[in-house]
């Protein structure tokens, strides 16, 4: 590959959410900070939501990594779970053992004692769930009865939901009403505007060893954050492609020719925006200027024939 040819230790532009290569980007620092604000207030839901490959995993992984002592982590990268699969994972994660065997009730039983122990202990309990779009209805109902646990003064659980925008589809229907009202916090994570979009390049590059600036001129940057609209994930794989394209010619500067390049070898990025009528207007409205003309050049021989 292009590691020696370009100076890197690792590859700059791997698709893993590797927090070793987060860069707290004006949006994913917002985040990070209602995150954090919102998980001192001790209150129920809290909601980030992003397009597909906008880092919302990454922020997860950075949130498990930086959430302060005083927090104990129960996470969940996979919900797609009945009510019953979400308290065993609730619970396994909260280390409780003994869980062979017993019925729903005796579960719940046990994960409200450790959830008393815990906050004994003057810890806080967070319920971090990534990919929340995929939740089936009848689970969501499950993690709003966590919440519903409290002592006099603050909840038991919190629950931080990260999911795509159909995450918020769902949320808008009438059946998770009582859900909804509990969210207090959240957060939109927006694409990176082209200036952003240089710094993440130049910082990934950077992190995996590349010293020298100036890897990627500007015009290549400018292509970048068209084609990718700003979507991390998206610049990460034209950059990769557009790196194996330099190094194939040899070279040691990323320009437009080679994200132009990269870019028609992807099939999720869009090249050129053709404004496409529906077939069926496209058909009408030949039929309807035909019949018209028609009638314009026939018109002289209808009067002809009413005399
Ligand atoms: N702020 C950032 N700093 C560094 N890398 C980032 C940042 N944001 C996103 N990325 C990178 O973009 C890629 C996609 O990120 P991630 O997998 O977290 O997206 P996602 O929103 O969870 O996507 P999906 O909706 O498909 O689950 C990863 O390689 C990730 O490392
Ligand atoms: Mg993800």
């Amino acid at each position: 590959m292009y590691l020696y040819h370009f100076g890197f230790k690792e590859l700059p532009f791997s698709l893993t959410p590797n927090t070793h290569f987060y860069l707290p980007s004006p949006s994913h620092a917002e985040a990070m900070q209602v995150l954090l604000t919102a998980l001192k207030t001790g209150e129920g839901f809290i909601k980030v939501t992003g397009e597909v490959g906008t880092g919302k995993t990454l922020l997860c992984r950075k949130l498990l990594n930086e959430i302060p002592d005083a927090f104990e982590v129960a996470y969940i990268p996979n919900p797609a779970l009945s009510p019953e699969e979400m308290r065993y994972a609730l619970a396994s994660e909260l280390g409780i053992k003994g869980l062979a065997r017993i019925n729903q009730q005796q579960l719940s039983q046990k994960i409200q004692m450790k959830l008393v122990e815990l906050n004994q202990q003057g810890k806080g309990v967070v319920l971090i769930v990534d990919e929340a779009q995929t939740i089936p209805w009848e689970s969501f109902e499950a993690l709003r009865l966590f919440t519903n646990l409290e002592t006099e003064s603050r909840k038991l659980v919190q629950v931080v939901l990260f999911g795509q925008p159909e995450l918020d589809a769902m949320l808008a229907s009438h059946r998770l009403r009582q859900l909804r009202q509990r969210i207090t916090f959240s957060y939109k994570l927006r694409g990176l505007s082209k200036e952003e979009v240089a710094q993440y390049v130049h910082h990934r590059v950077a992190m995996a060893g590349h010293q020298q600036a100036g890897l990627f001129d500007q015009g290549a940057i400018a292509l970048l954050h068209k084609y990718s609209k700003g979507v991390p994930r998206l610049v990460n794989v034209l950059s990769h492609k557009a790196l194996m394209l330099v190094y194939g010619e040899g070279g040691t500067q990323v320009q437009k020719s080679h994200v132009r390049y990269a870019a028609k070898d992807t099939d999720s990025v869009e090249m050129t925006r053709q404004v496409s009528l529906p077939l069926n207007l496209v058909i009408g409205a030949c039929v309807l200027t035909t019949a018209v003309l028609g009638f314009f050049i026939s018109w002289p021989y209808i009067t002809e024939y009413l005399k």
